[in-house]
């Protein structure tokens, strides 16, 4: 079993690699990915250097499976190389997830739907992901209508150099800026690019890749996301609308009893989840739950998540755990 990291470097690749050593995934060979000028240097997995090497040398040991965390570009250049080599990509970027012959998996939801044939398998949205597993239980019991959604999305979205200028600007410091405003002391009603329909990229992810994942394209979601000043993990409100009533105690039952999620809902001892507390979890957080008093069958919840963890590295490693459990890769040997 050889498994390639591509993005090594990267916030996400850095805690690829975490969760990998937590997960004891298993494999063979290691091989770290970056570009050009990561390689010949060397990073750490549980305790020993390996050597970063090129894209080019990793396609050429043919590895079983690649996890990509290098940008949608670098994607879309370098997943169907490897794919071609036989590797299974599981990417992180946004290039191949709407594309109607990539599955777009949460594994808690849809890995069902993986075949060996599936090569390159896109990770969804890092906010997809954490509310969506929120839903998931609710959704199969009372079948979700109308999603309305604000994100408080952490810096740690947008890389390495988006901290940076959130600690520059912290501390009066000059450097390169990746907002186009301060994110310091300041709230930014804007992630990616802006559509012609007033919305961005990632309010339409949010909208497209729901869908897809619970593969109903009724389900109506609406969203306004936001980047703030946080780095632990991003926040949601999340307001929805379900087909059936529901009762408030059994919808904590259910989230409750939901793998990967935890209810942190004690507002009379001021618990309900934080970015600070989620921070270097895996699981999806989820409090506040109320009625929204003004519209039957209506919940109002609060949805936090480590987006570089299940918003990103721990789902993309589940989904890798998911094709060697289910022996996808023909090569690999389960411990
Ligand atoms: P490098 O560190 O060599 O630039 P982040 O999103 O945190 O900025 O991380 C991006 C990751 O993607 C880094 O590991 C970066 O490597 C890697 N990367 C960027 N461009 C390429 C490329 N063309 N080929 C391989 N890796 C790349």
């Amino acid at each position: 079993m050889k498994l390639a990291v591509v993005g090594a470097t990267g916030l996400v690749g850095t805690e690829m690699l975490n969760v990998l050593a937590q997960r004891d995934f298993p494999f063979d060979e290691l091989l770290p990915v970056a570009s050009a000028r990561s390689v010949g240097k060397t990073i750490e997995f549980k305790g020993k250097a390996y050597p970063i090497i090129s894209m080019e040398d990793a396609i050429a040991a043919q590895p079983d499976v690649a996890i990509f965390s290098a940008g949608g570009s670098t994607s879309l250049e370098y997943a169907p190389k490897f794919a071609e080599v036989g590797t299974f990509v599981v990417d992180n970027s946004s290039a191949w997830r709407m594309n109607p012959a990539n599955k777009l998996v949460v594994p808690e939801i849809n890995a069902r739907v993986l075949t060996e044939e599936d090569k390159i398998i896109a990770n969804p949205n890092c906010s997809t992901i954490q509310m969506v597993v929120a839903l998931a239980p609710l959704h199969q019991k009372y079948q979700v209508k109308r999603v309305v959604v604000s994100t408080y999305q952490s810096v740690t979205g947008s890389g390495k150099a988006a901290v940076d200028q959130l600690m520059n600007e912290r501390s009066e410091q000059e450097g390169d800026k990746v907002y186009p405003h301060p994110i310091d002391m300041n709230v930014l009603p804007h992630i990616d690019v802006f559509f012609d329909n007033g919305y961005t990229k990632e309010e339409m992810k949010m909208v497209n890749e729901t869908k897809k994942i619970f593969g109903d394209d009724s389900i109506q979601v609406t969203a306004t996301a936001v980047r703030v000043p946080a780095v632990g993990g991003h926040s949601e409100a999340v307001n929805v609308e379900f087909a059936q009533d529901f009762d408030l105690d059994e919808v904590r039952e259910l989230l409750a009893n939901t793998p990967g999620v935890v209810v942190q809902d004690d507002v009379k001892n001021n618990v309900y989840p934080m970015p600070i507390w989620a921070h270097q979890k895996d699981e999806v957080f989820v409090g506040r739950l109320r009625r929204d008093e003004t519209q039957p069958n209506t919940l109002n919840m609060w949805v936090v998540s480590d987006n570089l963890r299940k918003g990103a590295a721990t789902n993309a490693v589940q989904i890798a755990e998911y094709l060697v459990e289910n022996n996808l890769i023909k090569s690999a040997v389960m411990g």
